[in-house]
């Protein structure tokens, strides 16, 4: 299968990301890394132990960035709650992580396609560290960013937003980046027919289902959404089978000096300032196969 490192914050839509990594069989999932960002690194790496444990998951783990580069830590609580995974009661997590620093794990896993859910500190740091991983690494598929409006300011998506000297590296770095936006992760709706065909699938849908409802409902106060996005799995679908997340090619630039707008992509989708594509922008997800994808993976592990 595909040689996949998933770097990650889980994070509800995350969760979900490490359980579609892991139960596809298409994919050959290495490590998973943790970074600071939806919550604390302490929080999100128990986090990972956790869905790894819930889901019988034997692939090594790693911490990496506590903060981002140079800015302070901005955490979602809001958005995930006090634990970074509100809702489900997990126990007490039976496998822990590895020694050493994430970038260090993702380092020694490579080559591979390096899928990233979280601010993109730890990716940055292992190309600065690293320069020649870049010819290493097959491809960035990045959960992040838009082509429109934001999440966390009008225009700036949060994983981005928490980090985005890391993300300049990431877009600057010359490895094959694929965006995976927030105008084609709000096409991935956690209707209650998902919600219903998790339920179905057994104890760990069951917990899929209670995670999914938890997400729901910060995204119905917070946003007025009446279905979650699960955004996270679309970067991993879009790695599985390129043919769920139509792409385009595009020069994207992230604004780390915005008086407003911080944090923003600026996708040149028109060609306006005539420079060469520096990454594909995913732009249309086929969302009835990406749902079979999820559920299936899903029922695999369960
Ligand atoms: C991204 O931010 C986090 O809250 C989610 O896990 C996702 O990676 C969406 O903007
Ligand atoms: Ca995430």
């Amino acid at each position: 299968g595909t040689r996949v490192v998933l770097d990650c914050d889980p994070g509800h839509d995350d969760a979900i990301a490490i359980l579609l990594a892991a139960g596809d069989p298409s994919l050959d999932l290495l490590a998973i890394t943790t970074v600071a960002a939806n919550q604390t690194l302490e929080k999100v790496t128990l986090n990972a132990r956790r869905v790894c444990t819930a889901a019988g998951i034997d692939v090594p783990i790693a911490a990496g960035c506590a903060r981002p580069l140079t800015r302070p830590l901005r955490i979602a609580d809001d958005i995930h709650g006090t634990s970074g995974l509100d809702g489900p009661d997990f126990g007490p997590p039976s496998v822990d992580v590895v020694d050493g620093h994430a970038v260090e794990l993702i380092h020694r896993s490579l080559p591979a396609t390096v899928v990233a859910t979280g601010a993109l500190t730890n990716i940055a740091l292992l190309l600065t560290r690293y320069p020649e991983d870049a010819e290493r690494i097959d491809e960035i598929v990045l959960m992040g960013g838009s082509t429109g409006r934001g999440n966390i300011t009008p225009y700036a998506e949060a994983n981005i937003y928490v980090d985005p000297e890391a993300a300049a590296i990431v877009f600057g770095s010359g490895v094959p980046v694929t965006m995976v936006g927030l105008n084609v992760t709000h096409q991935a709706l956690v209707t209650p027919e998902v919600v219903a065909r998790l339920e179905a699938l057994g104890p760990l849908g069951r917990t899929c289902a209670e995670l999914m409802t938890f997400f729901g409902e910060t995204y119905r106060t917070m946003f007025g959404f009446a279905a979650p996005p699960l955004h996270d799995p679309v970067a991993v679908a879009r790695v599985v089978d390129p043919s769920l997340v139509r792409c385009v090619d595009a020069h994207v630039e992230v604004e780390l000096t915005g008086t407003h707008t911080t944090g923003a992509t600026v996708v040149d989708l028109d060609g306006y300032r005539g420079l060469a594509p520096n990454a594909k922008v995913a732009v249309e997800l086929d969302v009835d196969r990406f749902w079979d994808l999820v559920v299936a993976a899903i029922g695999r592990l369960g």
